[in-house]
């Protein structure tokens, strides 16, 4: 780039991200997503970066957050509020921990590992053992005195139980709101038709910079701490308590000996394989944590090496925030389009022009339902931001009403099925629509597809195209139809060739064996998950006692309330629904029914595997778990039953020792689930 060209993109930068700053620090109401400011950010830190010669004084690059807001009194902060320097691939963080073995000139590095909470940063002082002061961040070094705010949260403790503090103590933390109490405030803003919240940091935010403490107090909020400042020179340094803290990790065992809260996903690891593998165990489970986060945070431990390292500019040189990819984008809707569930459900989905989230090709998005699209104002031709989590189907988050086109298109639910013609009704109380149509094809085609899908009877190599297929010719109308299926039957479909025929018949007889609770969950039953489904094979072991319970029966099973019983019993007591039930037997289908008290060897034991096994993969070794009545989970816990050690294990085996959880290496594990 040209000289000037430079000069001119930082200043352009460097105004951006001031107003991004404003509007997200001040006003809690941004604009675009993080990974948009966090791309931005990055670009600037860069060119400065190379052309050192341009003054970065005032640069947003060496500032943290935004000056505050008038409303709360200004307080300067005792010791700075920083920021975190972020990682956002495995070779950032290798080179973060290369880095730091040079400067110290130590072999292995020790970290603390904490989830990244998203929320906003507090700072609480205690003087003499009473909460005096609660402060947002601000722009580091002055914040918002939210104290009246603060002393609502439950969490936070007024005072500390402690003989030691007689001195201020500054604890650090995170406050958010937890996901469920995000969801139950956006409900209730809707049904006062107030303003919902974009997500849970910014409604965290909203809530506590109120300026009438008394809504802070409606809102639910949490706090978790990550970490205490130990006053400058002085009285703590030499109490009795803390002579023996040396660690970061000992600080947080402090901090809890208090009753502070703190999140319990931390870990000890070492090196740089350690991290990347905190990072993996934590990405895997974020989306089932009941709070959000979006990275890692990586500190060295040990405090005396904290202190070597040092600060530079806005952030420590000891931690590292490791990022998760983005999970939102920016895209635009050129179509929706109307879809039919198995259960007649009309489901609205947004075109999308592809957008990649998390380096996943978006093209669609379910709108969910017709209020959410009034909600939300959503039109044909908007600029959306989508947004992917995890396994669930992508999802309109926002619209940007600036780039709305003039001729942007209103979109209006339909009152008959696309798919049948049939009318499509709102029950009251229901946000869907449906349709009533008994012999509706796209139910029945849903329906098909549920049946076969691999969490229920895993009939691998049918696919959507092929039920379609054997649909609209006829050679299937129900589920149970495809046990009767014959090869010369199947030749006369289009396309397909004897040995896929052949495939196709191989995997549906070996789907005559399913476990009770994934027939269950195949037959549809309204308000049957997967869930549902196991709880009903643990506790009533047979398909003929589940078609026969009654209320009470039902009732006493776990997490079965009327409605669920309710669906259940009308379901056997169509006859349509027992026919089908009867040709399923008629074919052979015989479930694997839980024998009482035969007990599987492995019910209630849960297994966490670490390094490669030599004899099968690991999803092979999970099933085999499972059919014998076990779980296979991603990560450690206080319940896991057996770390199972592989080859070169990794962290979670020290983890595991020093938890004091069985480990057992490859061998016992095979003797355990018979095939030693
Ligand atoms: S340590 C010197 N640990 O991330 C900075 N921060 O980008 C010390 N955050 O302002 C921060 N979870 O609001 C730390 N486990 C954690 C965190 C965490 C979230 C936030 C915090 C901070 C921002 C830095």
């Amino acid at each position: 780039m040209e000289r000037q060209a430079v000069i001119d993109r930082i200043a352009s930068l460097r105004a951006l991200i001031d107003y991004h700053n404003r509007r997200y620090h001040q006003l809690d109401d941004p604009e675009i997503t993080d990974a948009e400011y966090d791309r931005m950010m990055a670009d600037l830190i860069e060119l400065e970066r190379q052309n050192p010669d341009i003054d970065t004084a005032g640069s947003p690059s060496r500032q943290v957050g935004s000056a505050p807001l008038s409303g709360f009194a200004p307080v300067k902060h005792i010791n700075p509020m920083l920021s975190l320097n972020n990682a956002f691939s495995g070779e950032n963080v290798r080179s973060f921990d290369q880095r730091i073995r040079e400067k110290l000139q130590e072999e292995e590095i020790e970290y603390a590992v904490e989830p990244k909470l998203d929320g906003l940063a507090i700072s609480l002082l205690y003087v003499r053992g009473a909460l005096s002061r609660a402060a947002t961040r601000g722009d580091g070094y002055a914040g918002e005195d939210v104290t009246a705010n603060v002393r609502t949260i439950h969490s936070i403790p007024h005072r500390l139980d402690i003989s030691v503090a007689d001195f201020p103590l500054e604890i650090r933390g995170e406050i958010i709101m937890l996901k469920d109490a995000f969801e139950e405030l956006n409900r209730i803003q809707r049904e006062k038709g107030g303003k919902e919240f974009a997500n849970p940091r910014n409604a965290a935010a909203g809530s506590l910079r109120q300026l009438d403490a008394a809504v802070t107090a409606e809102r639910r909020l949490s706090f978790f701490a990550y970490g205490l400042i130990l006053p400058l020179d002085g009285d703590l340094k030499n109490s009795e308590m803390t002579n023996s803290i040396r660690r970061h990790s000992e600080i947080m065992d402090m901090l809890s000996s208090w009753s502070i809260p703190l999140c319990s996903e931390r870990a000890i690891v070492k090196g740089a394989e350690g991290l990347l593998s905190y990072f993996a165990v934590i990405e895997a489970k974020r989306h089932s944590l009941p709070y959000e986060i979006d990275g890692v945070v990586y500190k060295v431990n040990l405090l005396e090496f904290q202190k070597r390292l040092g600060f530079i500019s806005r952030a420590p040189r000891f931690a590292l925030a490791h990022k998760f990819p983005a999970e939102e984008a920016a895209t635009e809707i050129y179509a929706i389009d109307v879809q039919v569930g198995r259960t007649g459900v009309l489901t609205p989905v947004a075109r999308l022009k592809p957008v990649s989230v998390g380096g996943v090709r978006i093209t669609n998005a379910t709108l969910h339902n017709e209020d959410e699209i009034i909600n939300k104002d959503i039109r044909v031709g908007d600029r959306v931001i989508v947004h992917r989590a995890g396994d669930v189907i992508p999802e309109v988050v926002r619209v940007d009403y600036d780039k709305r086109p003039p001729d942007a298109q209103t979109f209006i639910m339909p009152e008959k099925c696309p798919a049948c013609g049939s009318d499509a009704v709102r029950l009251p109380g229901e946000a869907a629509r449906r349709c009533i149509g008994l012999a509706c094809p796209a139910q029945i085609r849903e329906h098909i597809k549920h049946f076969a899908s691999r969490s229920a009877m895993d009939i691998e190599g049918l696919g959507d195209r092929l039920v379609a297929q054997l649909l609209e010719c006829g050679l299937i109308s129900d589920p149970a139809d495809l046990y009767y299926l014959s090869k010369e039957k199947l030749l006369t479909l289009d396309r397909m060739a004897d040995k896929s025929a052949s495939n196709l018949l191989v995997a549906i007889e070996r789907s005559k064996t399913p476990s009770l609770e994934k027939l269950i969950f195949a037959l549809g039953i309204r308000h049957v998950g997967e869930r549902i489904a196991k709880v009903l094979a643990d506790k009533l072991f047979s398909l003929s006692a589940i078609m026969e319970a009654g209320e009470e029966e039902l009732l006493a099973v776990p997490d079965i309330g009327p409605e669920v019983a309710g669906s259940i019993i009308r379901f056997f007591h169509e006859p349509a629904n027992i026919r089908v039930v009867e040709k399923l037997k008629g074919a052979g289908i015989r479930p694997q029914e839980v024998s009482e008290g035969h007990e599987s060897p492995l019910r209630g034991k849960s297994f966490v595997f670490t390094g490669t096994l030599s004899r099968m993969p690991r999803n092979e070794a999970k099933k085999i778990v499972e059919s014998l009545g076990g779980l296979v989970s991603s990560s450690l816990t206080k319940t896991t039953s057996y770390l199972v050690l592989g080859e070169s294990p990794g962290s979670k085996f020290d983890k595991a020792q020093s938890a004091g959880l069985a480990v057992i290496d490859e061998d016992a594990f095979y003797e355990l689930i018979g095939r030693g």
